[in-house]
C-alpha cells in the first residue's frame, strides 16, 4: 500500500485508486524494461511516481535517466515533459532512442545533476513540476567489467559514471597515504582505513594498481574474507572510491542547492538513496530548509535567517520510505533503498541556499 498523499498537486483520485494506478504503471514499466532486456529494475518506482504524481500538462526532472525506468514511468502517468539528466554517455544514448518513442515529451540532457540549474536554463525549461534523483550506479555500470566498478568482474580500475575526469587508478596511485586513508574512511566508513592506505601505497610501490582484481587482492589481504562476513570485505573501499571518482557528494550537494529554484510551488523533489552518507545530507537539507531545524544563529547570513523565517519545504512525509517487503524479496538491490520527498512552498527563493 502506498502512503498516503496529501500533497497540494495531488489529484481527485482517491489514495486507494492512485495507488493502484502507480502499481500498474510500475508494473508496465518492469515488464517494458525485462523485456527490452535493459538489465536495471526500478527501485521504488511506484512510490517515486505517486510522489511525483504526474499530471498532464507538467514538467519534471529525472536527474539520473540510467536506463530510463523512472522517466518511462512519469511519461506513461501523464501527458507531461520529462528533462532526463545523465552523465554517461551510454545512458543519453539511450534517452536519444526513448525520445523517438515520446513525440518531442522526453528530453535528454547530457551533464550531471549537480549543473541541473545550468542544464535547465540552456533546454529553457521554464520552472518545473518535479525533480527525482535516483542515486548511485546503474546495473548496467555495475555489471560491465570495463566500466571498473564491481569487485567481482576484473577489469581496469575506472569508476567514472562519465567519460572525463580521474579515474579510481589515478586516485589509487597518485593520492597520498593519508589522502587515501581519508577518502576509505569517511566515503567508505571502513575502520580499517589505515591499514588499507598503508597497503595500497606499499603494493604501488612495486607496480602500478590498474585493475579491479589487483585492488580487490589488496583489500582481502588487509580485511580477510571469511564464512562471518555477510558482504565482500572490499566492498566499502570500492564504494569510497566510486565516490571520490564522481564527486557524488558534491554531486548531491548541488542539486539540492539549485532544487528551490527550479521547483514551482507545490513541485516535488523526489530523492532515492542508497547509503547512510547521501541519507543523512538528503536528511539534512530537507530538515534545514522545512523549518524543522533550529532556528540559524543570528550570526548567520541574513538570507539563511529569512529561509528560516518562511520554509522552501514541507515534508509529506516526515522520515524515510523503504520498498516494499514484495520489492525487496524480488530486487536485493532495493533493500538499501531509502526515498524522501519534499514539497515546495510559496515560499519566495532568496538564492543561495546551501545543501
Ligand atoms: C541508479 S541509476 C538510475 C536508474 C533509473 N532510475 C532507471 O530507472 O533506469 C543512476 C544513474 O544516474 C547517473 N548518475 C549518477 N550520478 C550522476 C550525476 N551526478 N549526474 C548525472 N547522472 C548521474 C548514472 O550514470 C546512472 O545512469
Amino acid at each position: 500500500m502506498l502512503p498516503d498523499q496529501s500533497g497540494t498537486n495531488a489529484t481527485t483520485k482517491s489514495p486507494e485508486s492512485t495507488a493502484g494506478r502507480w502499481a500498474q504503471i510500475g508494473q508496465r514499466v518492469r515488464a517494458y524494461q525485462h523485456k527490452n532486456n535493459s538489465g536495471h529494475v526500478p527501485v521504488m518506482l511506484d512510490e517515486v511516481l505517486a510522489y511525483l504524481n504526474p499530471k498532464d500538462g507538467g514538467v519534471y526532472v529525472d536527474g539520473t535517466f540510467g536506463t530510463g525506468g523512472y522517466a518511462r514511468g512519469i511519461l506513461e502517468a501523464a501527458d507531461c515533459k520529462v528533462y532526463a539528466i545523465d552523465r554517461d554517455p551510454a545512458a543519453i544514448a539511450k534517452a536519444k532512442q526513448m525520445a523517438d518513442e515520446f513525440n518531442g515529451r522526453l528530453i535528454p540532457l547530457s551533464g550531471c545533476f549537480g549543473d541541473v540549474a545550468t542544464l535547465l536554463r540552456a533546454a529553457n525549461s521554464g520552472p518545473v513540476d518535479g525533480l527525482v534523483l535516483d542515486l548511485g550506479v546503474s546495473s548496467p555500470q555495475l555489471d560491465e567489467a570495463g566500466r571498473g566498478f564491481s569487485f567481482r568482474e576484473d577489469g581496469p580500475l575506472d569508476m567514472r559514471m562519465g567519460s572525463s575526469g580521474q579515474t579510481a587508478a589515478d586516485i589509487v596511485n597518485n593520492a597520498s597515504e593519508q589522502e587515501l586513508a581519508d577518502i576509505i574512511f569517511e566515503y567508505g566508513e571502513d575502520r580499517a582505513a589505515r591499514r588499507l592506505a598503508r597497503r595500497i601505497v606499499a603494493a604501488r610501490a612495486d607496480a602500478p594498481i590498474t585493475t579491479t582484481r589487483q585492488l580487490t587482492k589488496i583489500v582481502h589481504d588487509v580485511l580477510p574474507m571469511h564464512g562471518g562476513h555477510k558482504t565482500d570485505t572490499a566492498t566499502r573501499t570500492f564504494q569510497a572510491l566510486r565516490i571520490a571518482v564522481n564527486d557524488e557528494l558534491g554531486e548531491l550537494d548541488r542539486a539540492l542547492a539549485a532544487a528551490p529554484a527550479l521547483l514551482r510551488a507545490g513541485g516535488r523533489l523526489v530523492v532515492v538513496s542508497f547509503h547512510s552518507l547521501e541519507d543523512a545530507r538528503v536528511k539534512r537539507f530537507f530538515r534545514r530548509h522545512s523549518g524543522q531545524q533550529a532556528a540559524p544563529s543570528r550570526h548567520a547570513p541574513q538570507q539563511h535567517q529569512a529561509q528560516a523565517a518562511e520554509p522552501l519545504f514541507t515534508l509529506p512525509v516526515a522520515k524515510t520510505v523503504a520498498a516494499s517487503d514484495a520489492e525487496t524479496a524480488a530486487n536485493p538491490r532495493a533493500r538499501s533503498a531509502k526515498l524522501r520527498v519534499a514539497e515546495r512552498t510559496h515560499a519566495p527563493y532568496e538564492g543561495g541556499v546551501h545543501a
